[in-house]
């Protein structure tokens, strides 16, 4: 059976990858920062005959990542989805005063999918599909970078090259690890007026992640398949 851990799995796009996953069959690894808070992934976990299991994970706390590749660490994991992230505005304006907000946002969204990544590696290597997806975000992108949204765009843009980095260092042991855009979706983070609901977004990113191989690896694509430019 395929298995998948997903972070931030308990809102927004990373619940939505565990519905559809667990619709596929697969094996699932729902990570979240309050499993007993986590009503609708626990129903989920309710009635998934076991496929589905819930841990928690503060993806900021290196100690929390340890402890959870640790408990889980005879299972195979053949894909692996660096989802939870954050963005603060107050990070986004031009300003002083707001460098805690800054390091915020790098902490979840860029030191914390690295150090995810470097604990589960072995999980991931032992998995058939060994893949390692990270949901960047196309505002990373610096050649269509037109200004503002700061700290998120520069988190995401550096997560990017921590990814590539990873692609180019992983790659011996047979990964793949690539960078993925949702397109903007209507979740907390998105809000209401994202033209894409997560069902939508989820359904391509799923289908995409299964035809993710080898010659994908160090790559950054919209949830259609189609190459980002960095
Ligand atoms: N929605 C969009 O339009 C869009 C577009 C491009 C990229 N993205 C990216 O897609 C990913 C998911 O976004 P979303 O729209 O689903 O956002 P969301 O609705 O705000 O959900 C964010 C998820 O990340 C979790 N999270 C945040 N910080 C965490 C931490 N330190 N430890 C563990 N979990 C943490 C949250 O958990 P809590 O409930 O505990 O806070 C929540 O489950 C993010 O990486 C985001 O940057 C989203």
């Amino acid at each position: 059976m395929a298995s998948v851990l997903i972070t931030g799995a308990n809102r927004g796009l990373g619940l939505e990858f565990a519905r559809q996953y667990l619709a596929k069959g697969w094996r699932i690894f729902a990570a979240c920062r309050e499993p007993a808070a986590a009503k609708a992934l626990q129903a989920l976990a309710a009635q998934s005959d076991g496929k589905l299991t819930v841990h928690a994970l503060e993806v900021t706390d290196d100690q929390a990542i340890a402890a959870l590749a640790g408990d889980l660490a005879k299972e195979p994991i053949d894909v692996l989805i660096n989802n939870a992230g954050v963005n603060r505005a107050e990070a986004n304006e031009l300003g002083l005063g707001n460098a805690q907000a800054w390091l915020d946002v790098f902490a979840a969204n860029v030191v914390a999918p690295v150090h995810v990544a470097t604990a589960f590696l072995p999980h991931v290597a032992k998995g058939d599909r060994r893949v390692i997806a990270t949901i960047s975000s196309r505002l990373g992108s610096i050649a269509e970078n037109q200004g503002g949204s700061y700290a998120y765009r520069a988190s995401k843009a550096a997560v990017n090259a921590a990814m590539r980095s990873l692609s180019q260092d992983a790659r011996a042991k047979g990964t793949t690890v690539v960078v993925l855009h949702p397109g903007w979706v209507r979740t907390d983070m998105g809000g209401a007026a994202a033209p894409l609901t997560p069902s939508e977004s989820i359904a391509q990113l799923v289908a995409l992640i299964d035809r993710i191989g080898p010659r994908d690896n160090g790559s950054f694509l919209s949830f259609d398949g189609k190459p980002i430019p960095w």
